[in-house]
């Protein structure tokens, strides 16, 4: 487990910090509880030169090796109400917050923008460098802005969601700034009055069996379809979605169409129009399939598994497979939403 923070520990393994449960060890790993210490680290600790990795909840990365870089773990924890209006509230989440315990606490304060995002994996920090998204929301929606400390510089910015350029599971912090900053604590806005997101298949009518519409009800919603379909990685070794669903134009669409009338897709506005690479990858066989101890999980076909012992290699192994499979059926390049760490 983590030790104290800001000690700077050697051969550290990261099984327990990430949520494939594989084994990796970090050449040295660090954590930090404050912005102070994270500031502190930088000014005695030149990073220039080394690789590095800023952990979250490990929840979206497959260690494929060993580590062998700096492993930087901001663990900083606090919730706190900034500002308010009549119609939204500012909530500034300190980025070691456990995602899931801020949308209990968003819920049970009234707080909407965030309910269909429950139960998903992760840190506060991480839910802006992936712009985690499910049941018709993203987080993009309710970020207004990050704050983070500039590695080389050491310097405290504040990056606003339009500079944070969030796109479908992406961001700045993934392309134009991956690897130079350590995000310290997102401010998100939230509304007082809530504006429900029902329309994704199957959401409104698990709410509406509870009841009238509520915060909570929808939260429960929403837990209920995740429990149904997607395993726990406290139980089951797992990143969910391994990989992005795919966007496509009109004629890929129509070509793909006439082989398969029954392909799920989803207008995304313009000539693009978004696949379901679970329904793509269950099409090739690939549901509940085991190669040694890494698997395709039985009841969601884009969720790859660690069923006990599994190296990382072994699941990059298996999604590789999945991959040329797709590609030879449908012609489609699955692009990874999981970070592979070599
Ligand atoms: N499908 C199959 N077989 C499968 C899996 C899915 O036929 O094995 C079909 C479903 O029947 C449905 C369609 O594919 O018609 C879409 O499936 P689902 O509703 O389960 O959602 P998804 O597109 O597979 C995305 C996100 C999930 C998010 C859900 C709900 C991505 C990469 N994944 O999955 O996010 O929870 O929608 O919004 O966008 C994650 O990012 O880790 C994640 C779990």
């Amino acid at each position: 487990m983590p030790r104290n923070p800001m000690e700077l520990n050697t051969d550290f393994s990261l099984k327990a910090l990430n949520t494939f449960h594989v084994e990796a060890a970090a050449a040295t790993y660090v954590r930090f509880d404050s912005v102070d210490e994270i500031i502190d680290f930088l000014g005695r600790n030149d990073l220039d030169g080394h690789r590095r990795l800023v952990l979250g909840g490990g929840s979206n990365l497959l260690f494929v090796d060993d580590f062998d870089g700096i492993v930087l773990h901001p663990l900083l924890k606090g919730i706190d109400v900034i500002k308010a209006d009549r119609r939204h509230i500012w909530v500034r989440a300190m980025a070691g917050e456990n995602w899931d315990d801020l949308v209990a606490l968003a819920v049970s304060n009234g707080w909407a923008g965030i309910e269909n995002l429950s139960l998903i994996p992760g840190s506060v920090g991480a839910s802006a460098v992936q712009n985690i998204g499910a049941y018709g929301a993203e987080v993009k929606g309710v970020i207004d802005r990050v704050e983070a400390i500039c590695i080389r510089s050491r310097e405290q910015v504040r990056l606003s969601a339009k500079e944070c350029r969030f796109g479908y599971r992406s961001s700045n912090f993934k392309r134009r700034w991956a690897g130079q900053f350590i995000i310290t604590a997102v401010v998100f806005k939230l509304g007082l009055e809530p504006d429900f997101v029902l329309d994704y298949p199957g959401v409104k009518a698990a709410v509406q069996a509870m009841g009238p519409i509520t915060l909570d009800r929808v939260r429960r919603a929403i837990v209920s379809i995740r429990q149904s379909k997607l395993p726990d990685p406290a139980l089951i070794g797992n990143a969910g979605s391994f990989f992005k669903n795919p966007v496509i134009d009109g004629d890929a669409l129509a070509r793909l169409l006439t082989l398969n009338p029954d392909l799920p897709y989803y207008p995304q506005g313009g000539d693009h129009f978004k696949l379901a690479a679970g329904w793509l990858i269950d099409r090739c066989g690939w549901k509940g399939r085991q190669v040694g101890a890494a698997a395709v999980h039985h009841r969601q076909a884009l969720v790859l598994v660690n069923l006990g012992g599994a190296a990382g290699r072994d699941i990059l192994e298996l999604s590789e497979q999945v991959h040329r499979s797709v590609f030879e059926r449908f012609g489609i390049e699955l692009d990874r939403e999981v970070l592979v760490v070599p």
